[in-house]
């Protein structure tokens, strides 16, 4: 696991869009795994600028979204369909036909689930999987408990996250308790996981993720298992690592063999 720091949160959002960028020029029709949130809002911007002032292509991209709340159409201003679009698509040259964001309205979520999979497979599998952390140490909605090598399904979430979303919600009680959400064990197969953390309040999730025992109670722990795995935080996020200093002379001594 390589883990960066950077000193904010806008030098970890281009640190993180130049991995992606890099892998983009390499191959062109890389197939992302992309999540929503407050976190990757930054990358998704500097990802944008990139797009309109560099020229950075996304016409072969193909996407795979994490996950989505049950019972929200793609029309509402909460789904994370309406995210994706509101905050990346709709300002790069992503080909529609090739995004895939879980369907939250489907009717049988089940078959929906086996068919998203089915639909990774095809396109080759994720090369790059964007994740970022719950305050309760969930990747996608991958609550605790979850089984470390669970697939795309349906998942209840924690009081945790509900409280944690409601701020998006005009109140607690809109917040959806259900959603369809990737499985550990499909994030892990991706080619390279990319998950980014920032703020102070992070801090002890981030710890115990990475410096952790691997463990379902915090599932993003289960990343320590995947042979490619970058994290970047922010100085906040990073401030309880017991390595933290460590890890900086790494990232800073690179060998140049
Ligand atoms: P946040 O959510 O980016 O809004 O903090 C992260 C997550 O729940 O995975």
């Amino acid at each position: 696991m390589e883990v960066i720091i950077k000193a904010d949160y806008a030098e970890m959002s281009k640190e993180a869009a130049k991995i992606i960028a890099n892998l983009l020029y390499e191959k062109p029709n890389a197939v992302l795994g992309l999540a929503t949130g407050s976190t990757p809002i930054g990358l998704y911007k500097e990802l944008v600028r990139m797009h309109k002032e560099e020229g950075l292509d996304f016409s072969k991209v193909v996407t795979f979204n994490l996950d989505e709340y049950i019972g929200l159409p793609a029309t509402h201003d909460q789904s994370y369909n309406y995210f994706m679009n509101d905050n990346l698509f709709k300002y790069i040259n992503v080909n529609p036909e090739n995004v895939h964001v879980p369907n939250g309205m489907a009717r049988d979520v089940e078959k929906f689930c086996e068919w998203y999979e089915d639909e990774i497979d095809k396109a080759g599998g994720i090369d790059l999987q964007v994740l970022g952390i719950g305050g309760d140490g969930h990747i996608a909605f991958n609550e605790p408990g979850s089984s470390l090598a669970s697939r795309t399904r349906m998942k209840t979430l924690t009081e945790e996250t509900i409280v944690d979303n409601a701020r998006f919600f005009a109140n607690k009680d809109d917040v959806p308790r259900y959603a369809i959400t990737m499985g550990v064990g499909t994030i892990l197969e991706a080619g390279h996981c990319l998950m980014l953390a920032n703020g102070e309040k992070k801090a002890g999730t981030v710890k115990k993720a990475i410096e952790g025992p691997v463990t379902q109670m915090v599932t993003a722990s289960a990343l320590q298992l995947h042979p490619q795995v970058t994290v970047i935080l922010d100085e906040p996020a990073a401030s309880k690592l017991e390595l933290k200093d460590y890890y900086k002379w790494v990232y800073n001594n690179k060998p140049k063999c």
